[in-house]
């Protein structure tokens, strides 16, 4: 049985700086003085906003700094764990998700970037008695070992395909060229996409 989904601290890994406030102070020995500390509970509460999110067709409220990564929204306060947490610096692909059709880092979008825009996470990419070509090519292909990254490199595929009828091999390549694979699995990945893509010529 699957438990519950771990929670990413933002407030740990995310835009430290941020989380520091300048207050003054008085010294005996100099006077008026700026302190730098770590801001409460009850301040960086302050900093909250409302957002709301329309997520693979449904619509959330979350209350979070607007500054946090659309990533946490969706894993902590919306529950979807499709999206992962690779690398927090926009350089694996592993949180990719859909904003208006266009693929993104969700680790380093901020909430505040996201406005009004549609949001599709793996999630809402197909369904178990519809999926995406691409979902089925992979299970033909037998493609995941871990299967930590195949969010980013289904929802990347996904937007290229679309936009991209009946693509070269090299444009695949290229397309996909940003995402990382520890498993090493790209020739699988590249085999399916190559499938998902006659499926949708
Ligand atoms: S976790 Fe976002 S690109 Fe790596
Ligand atoms: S299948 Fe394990 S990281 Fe890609």
């Amino acid at each position: 049985m699957l438990g519950a989904i771990p929670k990413l601290n933002f407030r740990d890994y995310a835009f430290p700086c941020k989380r520091r406030l300048t207050t003054r102070s008085r010294s005996s020995a100099t006077g008026r003085q700026d302190v730098i500390r770590r801001a409460t509970a009850r301040e960086l509460h302050a900093m909250n906003q409302r957002f709301t999110l329309t997520v693979n067709g449904k619509t959330h409220t979350v209350d979070a700094d607007p500054d946090m990564p659309l990533l946490y929204a969706l894993r902590n306060d919306i529950g979807l764990n499709n999206p992962h947490f690779g690398c927090g610096l926009a350089q694996c692909g592993a949180c990719t998700v859909h904003l208006d059709g266009r693929p993104v880092s969700s680790c380093v979008t901020p909430l505040c970037a996201v406005g009004q825009a549609k949001i599709v996470t793996l999630a809402g990419l197909g369904t178990p008695e519809k999926p995406h070509p691409l979902q089925t090519a992979y299970i033909e292909e037998q493609v995941p070992q871990c299967g930590y990254c195949i969010n980013g490199w289904l929802m990347t595929a996904a937007a290229f395909l679309r936009d991209k009828k009946k693509p070269s091999e090299a444009e695949i390549k290229d397309a996909l060229s940003g995402l990382k694979c520890r498993c090493g699995t790209h020739i699988s990945i590249l085999k399916a996409v190559k499938r998902a893509a006659e499926m949708m010529g």
